[in-house]
């Protein structure tokens, strides 16, 4: 029988997996290596490392990334057929913790494809199940497109999966369809209606098809799920995967609230962000929870007085926590007589009432002119104003 620690919530990477499918996102072999290890470092639980089967580059990838883990728990997916799973184990072997992740779509549409009956493929799932577990002892399995399948198939299948020795089940919302209170009720369910649903971890992977894929992974949390699948800046097929930096940052902040903790070290987020945006070649936007350009960011006079006088005011974590030196005040055509007094301040200028009121004319006539003033501006405008008395 597992242990489950019900505090913790296990962080499962799936940005070199999910992540790197998504049209364009393709890593080289030394950068996926790279992001592997800031991945290690920074405390997530398990690595998705690839797909072994798809390509000889992702088996070389997930071999040596297995090879050089340390801590992490290094995975590799592989579809419901005895060869996806023996070059899933071949790849995932090398590691100190490994894992082999098999999965088959069991909603209507997905068994349409294969053309099976729901027999067939219930028969399917023990072989393959069966079968990975004979390799590995740590076996992940997914009904992919959980969220559509119908619920006594699922309760049905997923029994199946946990007889047949699967450790961690996980529930994808595979086209990013559910809601959060849907979420949280499937995975309550599947635990305490599934036989053994109670011995194993379930998982929570969602997309972001209709911009809910955190909420509905949080409340999976709250329905009993103990590990997060995701990705760093949600990165992923079509709107992407639920965001790593989003659901761990809410455990955190909100954690009077949602009483689970992570092993994640949050100050290397923003490292492995902006590591992620150059090597996938997808930047992030510029208002991103968490980890965009704006996100600690302040413009208006009313906020850059705020943060002056107490961060708390207009933020509700502190920027070190997330790997960024400090807030940022923009100035711009917004900004207050406090924010232009306070750079100038940093910028070794110390201006008495006046001199503020006439600099403040000057620095507003510009920012009408300018989306934004560097530091550059604001000095030249001190220097021209110096010239001119
Ligand atoms: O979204 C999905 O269903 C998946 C599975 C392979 C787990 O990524
Ligand atoms: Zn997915």
């Amino acid at each position: 029988m597992t242990e489950i620690d019900q505090d913790r919530v296990l962080i499962f990477d799936t940005t070199l997996r999910d992540g790197e499918q998504s049209p364009g996102a393709t890593m080289t072999h030394e950068e996926k290596l790279e992001i592997a290890e800031m991945l290690d470092d920074m405390g997530v639980d398990i690595i998705e490392a690839g797909f072994p089967i798809a390509s000889e580059g992702d088996f070389r990838a997930v071999s040596e990334i297995a090879k050089r883990s340390k801590n992490a728990r290094i995975c590799g997916l592989a579809r419901a057929n005895p060869a996806d799973i023996d070059r899933a184990w071949d790849a995932v072997k090398h590691a100190r913790h490994s894992r082999i992740h098999t999965f088959i779509g069991t909603s209507p549409l997905h068994r349409a494809i294969p053309n099976l009956t729901q027999d067939e493929m219930a028969e399917r799932i023990h072989e393959t199940v069966t079968h990975a577990r004979n390799l590995c002892d740590n076996v992940q399995w997914s009904p992919m497109d959980a969220t559509r399948t119908e619920w006594d198939y699922l309760r049905r299948v997923v029994e199946i999966a946990i007889k047949a020795g699967a450790t961690t089940i996980n529930i994808p919302d595979t086209v990013g369809y559910t809601a959060p209170v849907e979420s949280a009720d499937l995975i309550r369910r599947l635990i305490a209606e599934v036989p053994g649903g109670d011995e194993v971890v379930f998982a929570t992977h969602c997309h972001n098809d209709l911009g809910m894929a955190t909420a509905n992974a949080l409340a999976a949390v709250e329905g009993g799920a103990r590990q997060i699948e995701c990705t760093i800046n949600g990165l992923g097929e079509r709107a992407g995967n639920t965001a790593l930096e989003e659901v761990v940052m809410a455990l955190k902040v909100r954690n009077d609230i949602l009483p689970w903790n992570t092993a994640v070290d949050t100050r290397k987020i923003m490292a492995i962000s902006r590591r992620v945006a150059t090597v996938s070649g997808f930047p992030v936007q510029f208002n991103k929870a968490i980890v965009g350009k704006n996100a600690f960011a302040h413009e208006s006079g009313i906020h850059q007085d705020g943060m002056l006088k107490n961060a708390e005011t207009f933020e509700i974590m502190r920027p070190e926590d997330v790997g960024l030196m400090s807030s940022n005040l923009v100035m711009g055509k917004h900004s207050g007589r406090a924010a232009l007094r306070d750079k100038l301040h940093q910028l070794g200028f110390e201006v008495g009432d006046n001199q503020l009121k006439d600099v403040f004319v000057r620095f507003k006539e510009l920012a009408d002119r300018k989306k934004e003033v560097y530091d550059e501006d604001i000095i030249a405008l001190m220097h021209a104003g110096e010239e001119s008395e």
